[in-house]
């Protein structure tokens, strides 16, 4: 991966500021091998992400006792991409490693913990080139992470006593609080996830189960404990991981899209009713709603679908588009339902590569919303919302915030992301109408579908679409630091 010139500057400071900070972003050699990164070179979560390879496959078993501890193995499929790797890390905070190996041979490792650094460094035996796999045996009571906004994600509990439970909610950084992992949206790669929970058959229905992304590929049960496999075939970033734990009630059905069908497997909290929360009018709903979002955008991109429902603490108000199956708190309502899988296509189809560009992410599920929503409710359209909103709104921060490039984490999910993001795509379609604009979100997903992409690579798609020179629109409507003077074609304003 290019990396970004502050990468470069720190590598010669290297020497001069030591080894905290972005110091050690670049790879060093050292005789014949190389050391990673310990950086992906993130604009905002410069400490994410780790060098030197690219993961291919997780595949994560897990242990959970209602003590809340787990004991679990990560089994990790990377290929080089600078060899001889002679140490590599991966993000993970907390937790207890007790055993890495590479390739099947023991190696040495060591853990950093260091302000934002979580890092677990491995040296092998020998160094490795090519395709390798390390499994590391660790164990502990995951921590949720605070994020630079205050709220709080990674693995959360959800109760306690005789109903307790955890979800997973990763974005941005989570993922390091349960796994150790290359945590950074531009290493995409496949999982496989078994949970092993407790069981008990006078428990009867107040046995937990575990839900994750993608297929429930294997269930199986002892006298005391139930495992269940959750297999991820598609690319995936590891923001978008997922694992629910509790007392839930399943549902699964068939749900028809534009061509076929796909599998829905949805969960509710017990503990939670099936119609204040949502979930029963939520469930009815997918087939209508996949099928209006392929209609403008194109297949359904997912493995499945469902949602899931479950109590938060507080500190966890928000849904969360997890890949296939997004997770809604206590409650789901119609927009963020659209919403959510909406970040299918954009977000979890075509990721962002670096956390600057989280809009890519929620200028096009917000603009989704209510471009669906209006259809499917007769609701006010994004023409008539956005345009509204660019006339009328003054707020210091939609516009003196840019979108893309912004430089405060704490402003990851403010309003010039979500809100003028959306501004900015009703712009984009109002300068370059409804067929083209369309034209260029669908290329969009069809180039980098599956991976991750930038907001100058989405630039290039939009020019290269329309035929336009658009440098100076994007200047205006996403990184510009000022409400834009006029809007791009004119409105009928009677
Ligand atoms: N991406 C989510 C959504 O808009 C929001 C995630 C908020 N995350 C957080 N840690 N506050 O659907
Ligand atoms: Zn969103």
């Amino acid at each position: 991966p290019r990396l970004p010139v502050w990468v470069a500057i720190a590598a010669l400071l290297a020497p001069v500021i030591g080894s905290s900070g972005p110091a050690d972003a670049a790879p060093t050699r050292v005789g014949s091998g190389v050391v990673g990164a310990q950086t992906a070179g993130d604009t905002l979560f410069p400490h994410q992400g780790n060098g030197g390879y690219d993961v291919e496959h997780y595949q994560l078993r897990i242990r959970w006792s209602t003590s809340r501890a787990i004991s679990a193995t990560a089994t990790i499929t990377a290929t080089t991409t600078q060899q001889p790797l002679t140490t590599y890390s991966f993000d993970l905070e907390g937790l207890t490693v007790t055993a890495v190996s590479v390739d099947g041979d023991p190696a040495r490792f060591s853990r950093v913990a260091s302000g934002d650094r979580h890092k677990l460094v491995v040296t092998p035996a020998r160094p490795v080139s090519g395709r390798f796999t390390t499994t590391v045996t660790y164990s502990g009571t995951p921590a949720a992470h605070t994020d630079p906004d205050g709220s709080q994600e990674g693995w959360v509990d959800t109760g306690s006593g005789a109903t307790s439970g955890v979800v997973a909610l990763n974005e941005p950084v989570g993922a390091m609080t349960w796994f150790p992992n290359n945590n950074t949206p531009r290493d995409k790669a496949t999982f496989s996830t078994t949970v092993t929970v407790p069981y008990s058959a006078a428990a009867g229905s107040q046995n937990r189960t575990v839900v994750g992304n993608g297929v429930l590929s294997e269930t199986s049960r002892s006298s005391t404990t139930q495992s269940f496999t959750w297999d991820q075939p598609r690319q995936q970033a590891t923001y978008l991981s997922f694992v629910g734990i509790g007392p839930y009630v399943a549902a699964e059905s068939d749900v028809p899209l534009t061509d076929g069908t796909t599998h829905e497997y949805s969960y509710r909290d017990s503990a939670l009713s099936a119609a204040t929360s949502g979930f029963t009018a939520a469930r009815g709903r997918l087939g209508e709603i996949l099928t209006a979002i392929e209609g403008h955008y194109g297949t359904y991109p997912g493995s499945s679908t469902g949602v899931v429902v479950d109590r938060v603490p507080s500190g966890v108000s928000y849904a969360l588009e997890t890949q296939d199956r997004p997770f809604f708190p206590s409650q789901i309502d119609e927009p963020t339902l659209v919403h959510e899988l909406a970040h299918q296509w954009f977000g979890d189809s075509v990721s962002p590569a670096d956390w600057g560009d989280v809009w890519l992410n929620e200028g096009p599920a917000t603009f989704v919303e209510t471009e669906v929503g209006a259809e499917l409710d007769g609701g006010k359209g994004t023409q008539d919302t956005y345009y509204d909103t660019w006339r009328s709104s003054s707020t210091a921060s939609l516009w003196s915030v840019p979108a893309a490039g912004f430089d405060d984490p704490s402003e990851l999910f403010g309003e010039q992301v979500y809100t003028r993001g959306a501004v900015a795509l009703e712009a984009l379609r109002s300068a370059l109408g409804d067929d083209v604009f369309e034209d260029v979100m669908t290329t969009w997903l069809r180039t980098y579908g599956g991976r991750s992409a930038t907001t100058a690579q989405f630039i290039a798609v939009a020019e290269q679409v329309s035929g336009q020179d658009l440098d100076a629109f994007f200047q205006t409507w996403v990184y510009g630091t000022r409400k834009p003077a006029a809007w791009p074609v004119a409105y009928d304003l009677t």
